[in-house]
């Protein structure tokens, strides 16, 4: 019995090595603080300053947007009027659903099946920022998010991303030189990761959302990119609550937010979902667990049990002294008939064991 208890636990520590192998990246995210590739408050001149900017601006001076059509919902009118206001240098691009089906099926043919395939329209929304920014460069910003300050310091790297609390990034604010290869590999992992994980928001997340941004990126920094290929992170200080942040609002209906009041608005769906997988986990263990058994019963008995068996039966039946002068290859096939004996035994094996 205890033997059969510790082969239970080794199961289950060996199931539980490969679930977490296989989410590992999304556990390490958890431990990710960003901290080796933020950009810091000393890197950046304070908002307003007469200071010279001296490192060259290579991200292009060209602002992204996307929404479904041309009319602004009112919400969202002051903050892209805030962008487009602090920056007259700046061109700037309203990717509407038309237009971005047109440079979709322009520019990344392969592509166009994908992106019509998508079932839920922020899904088109978050890939057409990674296809606009991989092709042109430049930086994109959500509707919902106001410009605090001219965007030109943050040019200077050669691709960023901003930091989420409390893990992973987001992709509703980023710039990157185009072609940077940070931003190849996510478009070119999109359709790898295109499949639908039962709940829409999980599904958006994982698909094309911040999660799945996350992940690209937490895989992408142990390949130790070069200086030009390397994506800085922009920590949520620098990103929208103090003074020299770069951009205003959007933090209370952010994705964590969204995430959360999502969260309490299905929790009764949730939980019982839960106890539903522990439950099939549970009864797919004890399964497996019965599997593992039973074979390493059958393993036992056939090498180990049986030479016990014609030992302690010595020659006394004039059936089995003949099969022992049998060949090998005819005794392997009798096997068989000593199965049943060893069934036999199996009981009086176990009665005995349970008398200790
Ligand atoms: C954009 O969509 C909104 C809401 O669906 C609609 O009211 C508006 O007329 C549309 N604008 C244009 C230019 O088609």
């Amino acid at each position: 019995m205890r033997r059969g208890l510790l082969t239970f636990v080794l199961v289950n520590l060996l199931i539980l090595s490969f679930i977490i192998r296989s989410v590992s990246t999304l556990l390490s995210l958890l431990v990710e603080d960003a901290a080796a590739d933020a950009i810091q408050l000393l890197e950046l001149p304070p908002p307003n300053s007469n200071l010279i900017e001296t490192r060259p601006q290579i991200i292009p001076k060209l602002i992204h947007q996307t929404y479904k059509n041309e009319t602004t919902p009112e919400a969202w009118v002051e903050a892209q009027k805030s962008c487009i206001d602090l920056h007259p240098d700046y061109e700037y691009i309203l990717w509407t659903n038309e237009k971005s089906r047109d440079f979709i099926s322009a520019e990344y043919p392969w592509f166009l099946d994908t992106f019509d395939g998508y079932k839920y329209p922020i899904q088109r929304a978050d890939s057409i920022r990674y296809f606009v920014l991989a092709h042109y460069g430049g930086t994109y910003i959500d509707l919902d998010d106001g410009c605090n300050r001219r965007l030109d310091p943050l040019l200077a790297y050669p691709a960023w991303v901003r930091r989420t609390a409390p893990t992973g990034i987001s992709n509703d604010a980023m710039g990157s030189v185009p072609k940077h290869p940070f931003f190849l590999r996510t478009i070119e992992l999109l359709q790898q990761y295109d499949r639908s994980w039962l709940l829409p928001y999980v599904t958006v997340m994982y698909t094309t959302g911040p999660l799945f941004l996350s992940v690209i990126w937490k895989e992408y920094m142990p390949t130790k990119p070069s200086e030009s290929a390397r994506v800085r992170i922009l920590m949520q200080d620098e990103y929208n609550r103090f003074s020299w942040s770069f951009f205003t609002g959007n933090s209370w209906h952010g994705e964590d937010a969204r995430f959360i009041f999502w969260l309490g608005q299905h929790w009764v769906f949730l939980t019982t979902i839960g106890f539903a997988l522990a439950g099939f986990v549970g009864i797919c263990l004890w399964w497996i667990y019965g599997r593992v058994v039973l074979l390493g019963t059958h393993y036992r008995y056939r090498y180990i049990k049986l030479p016990s068996i014609s030992l302690s039966c010595p020659s006394s039946s004039p059936t089995r002294r003949a099969r022992r002068m049998m060949p090998t290859l005819l005794r392997r096939v009798s096997l068989e008939e000593d199965e049943e004996l060893a069934g036999v035994t199996k009981t009086s094996y176990e009665l005995g064991r349970h008398d200790d």
